[in-house]
């Protein structure tokens, strides 16, 4: 079976080093390919996702990506790889959990559509932007029964079994409204489930104030982005939170978080959002022992205080790593 590997920018190769270091112990006979893609790559060649790297990532089984530096302004030529992959790859379903203290939610984001199209443009001599924003039946259907599939899943294993749908279709009428419309004739096919419909301002509140009420989010692709940041605040936040983006049969995981230029090449990235990246990844492929001994090696490590900075430790990307190697060659 075949991994690829595509580091980034930033910290994403300091963390994905730990990753892949693990993987090799956990699951010493899968091959692994690195390939490359973001601004580095971008600056050197004018591609930020050579074909080489979607050869190798279309190859795969599963992919494990870093994280990528995108500009904020426009680059001629310049695509977010990440974007592109996920469009590319059709991987529709990006899950975000976030386990923490009396909290146990997945947000489900649309990964296809929605204002990540990138159909931008100027008019009126640059006085004006336009953004489209995208809403299909078919997005909409496949990200919902997606949602429902994964509480039914957790239902089973004690969890409320409800979905919320998340939306802002009082003022996007058409375009959530069609998303709203096609996810409760979804829910319909789901009694066993219960649902519930939130506007995306007060889904945003209450997942701040009160994570503790929910159980499987559901939403379009902009507004999972934002809301699977705040919900990660509960699980320790953007150092320990991974997602993976499923499609057909193929699958990429992700940290939630990015390149993180403030700290990046200083040592002191937390591994841990990539680590929990190979947690995802060995269950995917059917490796849940694998999974499990990492699982337990990453929460042994951060229980014996263990830590990077940003979860309140002293410790190195280096130590932390040496650590979780260390737990995993005593099992
Ligand atoms: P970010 O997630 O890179 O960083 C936000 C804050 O969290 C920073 O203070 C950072 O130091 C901290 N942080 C993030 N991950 C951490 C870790 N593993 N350990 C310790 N601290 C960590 O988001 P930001 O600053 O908004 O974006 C930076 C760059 O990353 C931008 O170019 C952006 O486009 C890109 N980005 C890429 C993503 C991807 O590749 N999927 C996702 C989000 C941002
Ligand atoms: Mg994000």
């Amino acid at each position: 079976m075949q991994i690829c590997v595509i580091p980034g920018d930033g910290i994403g190769p300091e963390v994905i080093a730990v990753a892949t270091a693990a993987l090799r112990v956990l699951a010493p006979d899968l091959t692994i390919k690195e390939a490359e893609a973001g601004w580095a790559v971008f600056q050197r060649t004018g591609t930020a996702l050579p074909e080489t790297t979607l050869a190798l990532a279309r190859e795969a089984t599963a992919i494990l990506f870093g994280a990528v530096a995108s500009p904020s302004h426009p680059v001629p030529g310049y695509r977010s790889p990440i974007v592109e992959l996920r469009r590319t790859l059709d991987l529709y379903a990006n899950i975000r959990p976030t386990v923490g203290n009396e909290v146990d939610l997945v947000v489900v984001r649309e990964n296809t559509e929605d204002l990540y199209i990138g159909r931008e443009r100027l008019e009126d001599d640059g006085a004006t932007a336009i953004a489209e924003r995208v809403i299909t039946r078919a997005a909409s259907a496949r990200i919902v029964r997606t949602a429902c599939e994964l509480a039914r899943t957790r239902q089973a294993y004690g969890h409320p079994g409800k979905v919320t749908i998340v939306h802002k279709a009082n003022v996007l009428r058409v375009s959530d409204g069609l998303f709203r419309t096609v996810a409760l004739e979804v829910a319909a096919d789901y009694p066993e489930l219960t649902f519930e419909e939130r506007l995306v301002d007060v889904a945003a509140m209450q997942l701040a104030a009160q994570p503790q009420r929910f159980d499987v989010i559901v939403t379009t692709n902009m507004f999972g982005d934002i809301l699977s940041d705040i919900a990660c605040i509960h699980g320790g936040g953007l150092g320990v939170a991974a997602s993976s983006n499923l499609g057909h049969g193929r699958a990429l995981f992700e940290p939630v978080h990015g390149a993180a230029p403030d700290i990046a090449g200083r040592g002191i990235a937390n591994p841990t959002a990539a680590l929990n990246c190979v947690v995802m990844l060995l269950d995917w492929i059917g490796r849940p022992h694998a999974a499990e001994r990492l699982r337990s090696a990453i929460t042994a490590v951060a229980a014996a205080g263990i830590r990077t900075p940003d979860v309140g430790g002293q410790a190195t990307t280096r130590e932390v790593a040496d650590e979780i190697l260390n737990q995993l060659s005593a099992q």
